[in-house]
C-alpha cells in the first residue's frame, strides 16, 4: 500500500517472523506485553497487520466509533482532548492505543497523533473480541490499565 496523503498510512502488511521473534523475546519485558504470557501472546500475533504511519497521522480520533487497537512497534504517539490545553499523554514502542473504546463500546475517547514515522501492530476489533473471548486474563489485564486511563481523563 502507498500513501495517499490522507490517512498517512505508509505501508500495511502481516507481521512477518522477525517481528514475532522480536515481539516474543524483546517486548515482553515492555509495556502491555509484560503483563501477558507467552501463551497469549502466540495467540494474538497472527492477528495483527503491521502498519506504518508518516509523521502527523491520526490513528484514532476523538469521538468516532473504535474499530482496532493499536501496539506501538517504533516510534511515538500524542494523545490529546478536544478541551485540554495539554496533551493528556505521550507514548512509545510497547504501549499500546486504542483500547478503551472496544472495552467499553464507547467512541474514541482522544486523539492519537503520530509525533514522527510510526509502525505499529494493529488489531481489529473483530480479531480483538475473538481473543476477549477466549483470554480472560489478558481482559482482565486490559480492563485494569483501561480504567485507569478513563478515571485520568475523568479527573480534567
Ligand atoms: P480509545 O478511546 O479507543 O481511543 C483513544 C485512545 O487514547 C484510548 O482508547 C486510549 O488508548 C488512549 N488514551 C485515552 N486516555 C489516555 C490516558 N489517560 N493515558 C494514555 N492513553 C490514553
Amino acid at each position: 500500500m502507498t500513501n495517499d496523503g490522507k490517512s498517512g498510512v505508509i505501508e500495511a502488511r502481516p507481521v512477518v517472523d522477525k517481528e514475532i521473534e522480536w515481539l516474543q523475546q524483546g517486548m515482553r519485558n515492555v509495556g502491555f506485553f509484560s503483563k501477558l504470557g507467552r501463551s497469549q501472546l502466540t495467540e494474538v500475533l497472527p492477528y495483527m497487520l503491521l502498519i506504518q504511519y508518516a509523521e502527523g497521522s491520526v490513528i484514532c480520533s476523538e469521538g468516532e466509533a473504535g474499530d482496532a487497537m493499536y501496539l506501538i512497534y517504533r516510534g511515538k504517539v500524542v494523545i490529546t482532548k478536544k478541551d485540554w490545553k495539554d496533551p493528556v499523554a505521550v507514548l512509545e514502542d510497547g504501549d499500546f492505543v486504542g483500547e478503551m473504546a472496544l472495552l467499553f463500546g464507547e467512541p474514541r475517547s482522544a486523539t492519537v497523533t503520530t509525533a514522527c514515522l510510526t509502525e505499529v501492530f494493529c488489531l481489529a476489533a473483530e480479531d480483538f473480541k475473538r481473543i476477549v473471548d477466549r483470554s480472560p486474563d489478558m481482559t482482565r489485564t486490559l480492563r485494569r490499565l483501561a480504567e485507569a486511563r478513563r478515571s485520568q481523563l475523568a479527573k480534567s
